[in-house]
């Protein structure tokens, strides 16, 4: 994640009358009523005609109370750390873990000098309040096994009882289908009597069932584009991926996409389409480095719902821009499938958009479809090359289908393809009206013509994150 800067064109501020902040996004100070007062006063960022509607986001600032009280707590326990271990010198105080032993001082230090003083006197002082053991289905509430520490949480004895419904504010079981009851679980639990666990074989060799192929076409349909191929793993998706399609990011799994294709890493500020086009521009203008022979391919890496900050990509610009300097675009949409627009279909949805305009669709189905692994759909094309390309679909076992099961039988609840009217349990979808999808504003620009293009250039590409 890099740090975010807001649009600096003033102009176009002014024109539409709200000063947004970081990331051209309006911020929540806290007060209601000055919210609702920026809602009314339509803000758009300065592409504003190329958003079907205001698209307005807004982020709660720490107040200042509690920045000043937190950074006092940080003092105060730093001089407190300084004091016992000042005491620990001098033998006063017993407890000694976490530091090297004399012995060991003569090898390459296991603790960094501050991440040691850190854990030693902070952090074992809190560390009950994360990674209590879970003993339930991560819903929307979950059990704890409760346990109990006598040396100052350095060690944990549980004490065998279950704390009951504790609010989960962890898991990313988003629609609440990843439960040990209901459709899903039953479907997969079927698929498992029938054909077991493990598939056994790659995709190309033994393992590729219909059911594969169902969850296939069925994803294709979801996300509304030609084909659609899907992977055991999410994070296998980008970084086994991003390498086939780029020839010789955000999340890890991106960023290592991205270093194991060989191509150039460029970052640009978090959602900030100035420095995007920047870059762009920068890179069309010099071309590769000491040669200046013009980029084979530029890539532009993004996320839907950005996983750190919870940001919306500003994709209506994204795809203004790729357009107009014949780039390609990879949308990671790992946090926003299922979960965002009318229907669940994620950003692409959200903002009113063709599928098409994205050349890489990427998502994982660990999200929303409480299930494990991802897909990538787009042209047939594109998914015809990951298929005979891809080391995943070469070397890696097929999805165990109780997987492919749950994911299937959520998805089409998600589609109401199930026969039920039931929505998913958690649904969360914005409500955008359907009459204002597809309206993205043509740009005039070309573009890159499709896949097949993405296929020829296999080095000397560019990728930019951001
Ligand atoms: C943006 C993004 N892409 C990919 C992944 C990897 O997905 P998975 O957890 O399904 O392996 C994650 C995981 O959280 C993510 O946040």
């Amino acid at each position: 994640m890099t740090e975010s800067e807001g649009n600096k064109n003033e102009d176009c501020h002014a024109a539409n009358g709200v000063k947004p902040g970081r990331n051209g996004m309006v911020k929540n100070h806290h007060h209601h009523h000055q919210y609702q007062k920026q809602e009314k006063v339509y803000n758009a960022a300065c592409n504003g005609e190329l958003y079907s509607r205001p698209f307005i986001e807004s982020f709660e600032e720490t107040p200042m109370l509690v920045a000043v009280l937190t950074y006092m707590g940080y003092g105060i326990l730093t001089i407190f750390g300084y004091l016992r271990d000042f005491m620990r010198e001098w033998k006063i105080e017993k407890c000694h873990i976490a530091r090297e032993r004399e012995e060991q001082k003569d090898f390459v230090p296991l603790y960094q000098d501050f991440e040691n003083f850190y854990t030693r006197n902070l952090y074992m002082r809190i560390r009950d309040s994360w990674n209590r053991p879970i003993c339930s289905v991560p819903g929307a509430t979950f059990d704890l096994v409760e346990r109990s520490s006598n040396d100052y949480n350095w060690t944990f004895e549980y004490t065998g009882r279950v704390v009951k419904d504790v609010i989960n504010l962890g898991s990313y079981n988003y629609l609440g289908f990843a439960e040990n009851t209901g459709a899903c679980a039953t479907a997969a639990g079927e698929v498992t009597v029938k054909f077991g666990v493990g598939v056994a074989s790659t995709r190309q060799e033994m393992g590729n069932l219909d059911r594969h192929e169902e969850l296939e076409k069925l994803t294709a349909s979801f996300l509304g584009v030609e084909s659609a191929m899907a992977f055991g793993m999410g994070f296998a998706t980008n970084s086994m991926n991003i390498p086939v399609l780029a020839g010789k990011l955000n999340h890890a799994s991106l960023v290592l996409g991205a270093r194991l294709s060989g191509s150039t890493i460029r970052v640009f500020k978090h959602n900030n389409m100035q420095s995007l086009e920047k870059l762009l521009r920068d890179a069309i203008i010099n071309g590769q480095p000491r040669t200046h022979r013009p980029w084979k391919k530029i890539l532009i890496l993004v996320e839907g719902i950005y996983s750190m900050e919870g940001s919306i990509i500003r994709l209506p610009e994204v795809i203004a821009l790729k357009k107009k300097y014949n780039a390609y675009l990879y949308l990671d949409e790992a946090h926003s499938i299922g979960a965002l627009g009318p229907t669940g279909r994620g950003v692409v949805e959200y903002f009113g958009l063709d599928p098409k305009d994205v050349d890489v669709m990427m998502g994982t189905f660990t999200k929303s479809f409480g299930a494990a692994g991802g897909y990538i759909g787009g042209k047939k094309d594109l998914i015809d090359y990951l298929r005979s390309h891809s080391h995943s679909a070469i070397y890696a076992t097929s999805m165990s289908l109780p997987v492919v099961e749950q994911i299937i039988t959520s998805m089409k609840c998600i589609m109401g393809e199930d026969g039920t009217t039931v929505d998913p349990p958690n649904r969360l979808f914005s409500p955008l009206p359907l009459n204002q999808r597809w309206q993205l504003q043509q740009t005039g620009s070309t573009g890159p013509s499709g896949p097949g293009e993405v296929l020829n250039m296999t080095n000397m590409s560019l990728t930019l994150l951001g």
